[in-house]
């Protein structure tokens, strides 16, 4: 962005008096950088050399270069550590699993180099240090050029075959397939690592954004494999004929697997940490605006949702709730009530979320301030004295939650806000964002960071902010409620994030442009490791249409985190703003999505055992169907639900590409063979919805438990259920469904595990595409009405056509 339009932008956002703050702040973060020197250094840039010397290890081997040692370790026998030194180790951040157990390796030398081999992958080194990764049948899945180093610097090459698609990145406002745009304005030369606040509004194209991470996925006719650099210094990826890693300090330590999607979820994940199970309310629906100004205000809205008849679990609150914009304050004069408030709302099952922005106002009337001054917890200049930057308070100083006192201190600040009832914290700006008038928003490069007490500077802090803060928030949480599951949302973050909080896409632009956006910045996000997002619904900045909020809407309801936000100057964005119709079909949407809660969290338990985000995209499961390699306007829900939105204008229809296999239409059971491009229709009251043939979905409606059986043409169908008391970490119980052909007809088979109690009065089996005359429940005849049957507990149900 230009300075004048990043000028523009600031002064829209701020008042005057944060203005002169923002000007002389940017002076200042330009004179520290310049003191700092630039990092792109005169030096030579050196390949590894000639191989000198070979070890043995027990994980497998290390290699001694003439200018560079590098390291392979098989952690498990399908996901092998890559370390070139020289170069300052990474803290292991992002990193959960540490006791790896024992697994086979053989060092050799052959032919074609140096190999080192499991079970399952095989590293062939050469002479120069190039790297191919192959399987176990000898296919070549990845190639990599011998890494360069410059001064601190290191870059690193693979080759990319021509039908590679590569995926990723953490959150990007880009295509999905990260290589070809599918529009000229997704289209971005080089992916940054670096955390960025677009400043209230991007789109398309933006990059970067919130939340970086480097790992990608590279899928093509050979198989697939997924590289995470863990390296959280200032980078860029990009991709061309070759993917070009460039880190500006830091050893290249990388991790490589491969395999199938799921199974290289699953060992990142293994790596880098899976989302503890969350508070199953969390599922339901969240309103929030910038602009609940006053308790009233937020009690009017609740209310608003009672008279409409709307499910409602959250209402967010944004910055107006705080004393003069502090952290961990409450304006006593608009929420003078707010512990009574919270039991209000309790009783109409209505939680609320606090927003916690990293800056600290820097003054002598801050108690937190002096506290953490005193502590010596915030982020200095190289000189010693505290970096104040202007964020809404003011100018702020910033805790630095690389020094673990800094995040222990941090924690036990939440206690006071869990004391006046408010359930989970919105972490917002933690990029850090700050105001600038020009230059990067955020902390100067040479501000100094205790990195676990060894110190370093905030180009390598910079990127692992936010997720620090979300480790003293999860931390704070789990200290101060052991009874309950923390629930955070988190802007920004690393590698790892998924260990502590959900996060949410930003400040998308109210457009058609933003909600199309939405989808692949979320699928990247998931096979990120990220499985908890959503957008703001109906973009942030500016007032949607009808059409635009309701179409934004339907697609939010089958994603995992669904809440409506906007910015402080738009109209008011609840369901009942939009007129009748609207509200309607909203009221719809919104109930469709608290009868599949079971399914979320069937799915959100699921992630707990996996790492497979429930957003899947569509080759998922099919990576042989290259047609599906680039959808990125549908996707999946676990395995059973093909969900295709509407993201264009006047839309009554749209095209789809189906993987195969058979598929119902949810909206009226027509069984719709894959494998080919149909045309689905979507009036305004529907967006297309398909339910994979073999499925059996849970859904609920009250007390009742409702099974949908999706009958196969042959074969058995499967499915889960997992409950527990929604909360907290008691019994919990595990329930399988299958069905199968059994004489004449059907036979569905009931398996349980756990020991908490089953939670619904009684189950209706709801059969889709085959129609019963007659069904026993464990031997004894009930009645069927139309395709349903209505029991409790049982063993094995019959039906017979
Ligand atoms: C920026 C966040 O992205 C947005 O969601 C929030 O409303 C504003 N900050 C104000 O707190």
């Amino acid at each position: 962005m230009n300075n004048f339009k990043q000028i523009k932008l600031t002064l829209r956002f701020i008042k005057f008096e944060r203005f002169l703050g923002s000007l002389f702040y940017s002076y200042q973060r330009d004179w520290w950088e310049r003191q700092f020197g630039n990092p792109r250094t005169s030096e030579p840039c050196q390949e590894p050399g000639k191989l000198l010397q070979v070890e043995p290890t027990k994980r497998g081997g290390r290699f001694y270069f003439e200018q560079a040692e590098l390291e392979l370790c098989f952690l498990s026998s399908d996901l092998v550590q890559v370390d070139w030194k020289p170069g300052i180790p990474p803290i292991p951040y992002g990193i959960a699993h540490h006791n790896w157990s024992e697994v086979e390796t053989k060092l050799e030398e052959t032919a074609s180099g140096w190999v080192v081999s499991s079970t399952a992958l095989k590293v062939v080194i050469t002479e120069k240090g190039s790297l191919k990764l192959q399987n176990s049948d000898g296919k070549t899945l990845r190639e990599e050029l011998p890494p360069q180093r410059q001064g601190e610097a290191w870059t690193h090459r693979a080759k990319l075959r021509d039908e590679e698609h590569i995926y990723g990145l953490g959150e990007r406002a880009a295509s999905l397939d990260l290589r070809r745009p599918k529009s000229e304005a997704q289209r971005i030369k080089s992916y940054r690592m670096w955390h960025y606040d677009a400043g209230g509004r991007y789109s398309s194209g933006s990059d970067p954004l919130y939340l970086c991470i480097p790992v990608y996925l590279g899928l093509h006719r050979e198989g697939s494999y997924l590289v995470f650099y863990e390296n959280t210094y200032s980078g860029n990826v990009n991709f061309s004929d070759v993917a070009e890693a460039y880190f500006e300090g830091g050893a290249l330590r990388y991790y490589l697997t491969a395999g199938k999607p799921a199974q290289m979820l699953e060992n990142y994940t293994d790596l880098t940490g899976r989302s503890p199970l969350p508070p199953r309310w969390v599922f339901g629906y969240h309103q929030s605006r910038w602009g609940y100004e006053t308790e009233e205000a937020v009690r009017e809205t609740a209310q608003g949702f009672q008279t409409y008849d709307l499910p409602l679990s959250a209402i967010h609150l944004d910055i107006d709730c705080k004393d003069d914009f502090r952290s961990f304050t409450i304006d006593p004069d608009r929420f003078p009530k707010l512990r009574e408030f919270n039991q209000e709302l309790a009783a109409k099952g209505v939680r609320l979320i606090a927003i916690v922005n990293p800056g600290v106002k820097g003054d002598g009337n801050s108690k937190l301030f002096e506290e953490g001054r005193a502590q010596d917890v915030f982020c200095t200049y190289p000189n010693g004295e505290i970096v104040l930057a202007p964020v809404w308070p003011g100018m702020c100083a910033f805790p630095d939650f690389t020094n673990p006192l800094a995040r222990h201190w941090w924690s036990r600040q939440y206690e006071y806000l869990l004391d006046l009832g408010i359930t989970g914290f919105w972490h917002d700006m933690n990029e850090p964002g700050v105001f600038t008038l020009w230059g990067d928003a955020t902390l100067p490069r040479p501000t100094q960071h205790s990195l676990e007490g060894r110190g370093g500077t905030h180009v390598e802090a910079h990127n692992v902010y936010g997720l620090l803060q979300a480790q003293a928030g999860y931390e704070a949480l789990c200290e101060y409620q052991p009874e309950k599951r923390p629930f955070i949302v988190s802007r920004s973050g690393w590698a790892g994030l998924q260990r502590y909080a959900w996060t949410w896409t930003g400040d998308v632009e109210t457009s058609w442009k933003g909600l199309r956006q939405t989808l692949p910045t979320i699928l990247g996000m998931g096979l990120s490791g990220i499985p908890y997002t959503g957008p703001d619904i109906g973009g942030f900045k500016g007032n949607p249409s009808d059409e635009l909020y309701l179409r934004w809407f339907q697609m939010a309801c089958f994603l995992t985190f669904c809440r409506t936000h906007s910015a402080n100057n738009v109209k008011p964005r609840t369901p009942w703003s939009y007129g009748e119709t609207v509200l309607n079909i909203v009221r719809e949407f919104l109930r469709l999505r608290y009868r599949l809660i079971p399914y979320f969290y069937t799915l959100a338990w699921e992630a707990t055992q996996t790492g497979h985000p429930p957003i899947r995209p569509l080759f998922w499961s099919n990576v042989d169907d290259e047609r599906l390699w680039g959808v990125e306007d549908a996707f999946f829900l676990g395995d059973a639900l093909l969900v295709c939105p509407i993201v264009k204008k006047g839309a009554r229809s749209r095209n789809a590409i189906l993987p195969k296999g058979h598929w119902y239409n949810f909206w009226d059971d027509t069984l719709i063979e894959g494998g080919r491009e149909i045309n689905l229709e979507a009036p305004l009251e529907q967006i297309p919805l398909l339910v994979k043939a073999g499925s059996i979905l849970p859904m609920e409606e009250g007390q009742q438990l409702i099974l949908h059986l999706y009958t196969t043409v042959q074969g058995t169908s499967e499915g889960c259920l997992y409950s527990d008391a929604g909360d907290g970490y008691g019994k919990w119980r595990g329930d399988r469904f299958r069905l199968g052909k059994g004489e004449n007809g059907l036979e569905l088979i009931w398996e349980e595990q756990g020991e908490y109690c089953f939670p619904y009065q009684n189950i209706q089996l709801h059969l889709h595409g085959f129609k019963p005359q007659q069904a026993w429940v464990d031997g004894k005849e009930v009645a069927v009405q139309g395709n349903q049957v209505v029991c409790t507990r049982f063993r094995q149900v019959r039906f017979q056509g």
